[in-house]
């Protein structure tokens, strides 16, 4: 038996002498930051799934609610016989369960995450044969230009781009804003219909806020620690895990959620013949997690060009859906 293989593309480079720059340039600034992105290797992915089963970690869960209690309302908007552009669908997991409702006649998943992706895709092609199952390994944080032949194929049916799990929490506002109207303009050359669906995580009390990010198991610890080893291994440094220390807090007047690490003791870090001193308590800045309420994520899409807005909630008000077109 003939079996239809997924069309991929890989324009993803890594460049390593870019990773061991910006790795550097972080550890050396006044407040030292590592960025969010490299969490995200074979342990990171891995720990951030068991993150998602966590019952501190209410996003992802409360994201299926809401697709699941206000199923009829959300997928009335999807376009029918559509081109799905799944934004760092990671697994897929989250763009699969949709389809017992919409079936797309074209899917495609983007992702940084390469070898993790195609994996992922001949499962997902063999199983929806009737589906064209397309997958691209891109860095789509700064600019959304598809391989050519694959832009050519976006204009010609519908397209709902899907932005899930609060994935954008991770831009400030105004990096928020530039990948939104990147979105918009994409939207824009579909067929009419197409618009973006997208998962956002809301401002609420600091205490759920802060819990979620520092679980009582210390999943979130060993997924913030591991960055760690993921920069020895990209820098050539010598951390030591064992000197640092998880912290997540809520900055209120950011409405973000930032995690740290934070040194047990005085201590040098070296790598290349450079070095960073750490003063005990001192802190690695290691990611943002952005909250936003419904008002100004609906001004924030209308202002990045999509003409109608409208969004779903769960009954906390914890999470909520936009459908934007
Ligand atoms: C993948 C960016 C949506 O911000 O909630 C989870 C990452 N970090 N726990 C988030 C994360 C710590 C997550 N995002």
């Amino acid at each position: 038996m003939q079996f239809k293989e997924p069309l991929f593309f890989d324009i993803h480079k890594e460049n390593k002498d870019a990773n061991v720059q910006e790795l550097s340039q972080g550890l050396l600034c006044p407040q030292a930051t590592l960025s969010p992105k490299y969490f995200y290797d074979e342990m990171g992915s891995v720990l951030f799934d068991a993150i998602t089963l966590l019952p501190e970690y209410y996003p992802t869960r409360t994201e299926l609610e809401i697709f699941t209690q206000q199923a009829h309302d959300i997928h009335a908007q999807f376009p029918k016989h559509a081109t799905w552009i799944d934004l760092g669908s990671g697994n897929c997991e989250k763009a699969v369960n949709l389809f017992s409702r919409s079936m797309p006649a074209t899917y495609v998943a983007v992702d940084i995450s390469v070898d993790y992706l195609s994996n992922h895709l001949k499962d997902l092609q063999a199983k929806y044969s009737e589906v064209d199952v397309v997958g691209v390994g891109m860095d789509f944080s700064n600019s959304l230009q598809f391989p050519e032949k694959l832009q050519q194929q976006l204009t010609q049916k519908p397209l709902l781009a899907l932005y899930l799990g609060s994935s954008l929490g991770n831009f400030n506002p105004t990096e928020a804003l530039y990948f939104l109207e990147r979105v918009a303009v994409l939207c824009k050359k579909g067929k009419p219909g197409s618009g973006l669906i997208i998962g956002i995580d809301l401002v609420k009390d600091t205490n759920t806020l802060e819990r979620a990010y520092a679980d009582d198991l210390g999943v979130t610890a060993a997924f913030n620690l591991n960055v760690l080893r993921r920069a020895n291994q990209l820098l050539g440094s010598d951390f030591d895990v064992r000197d640092w220390q998880h912290i997540a807090r809520f900055n209120v007047q950011e409405s973000r959620i930032e995690m740290h690490l934070q040194a047990k003791r005085n201590l040098t870090v070296q790598w290349h013949g450079q070095q960073r001193p750490f003063k005990q308590g001192e802190t690695i800045h290691t990611e943002n997690s952005y909250k936003w309420s419904i008002e100004n994520f609906t001004a924030q899409l209308r202002k990045s060009g999509f003409k109608s807005v409208q969004h779903w909630t769960d009954p906390k008000s914890h999470y909520a859906l936009f459908w934007a077109s």
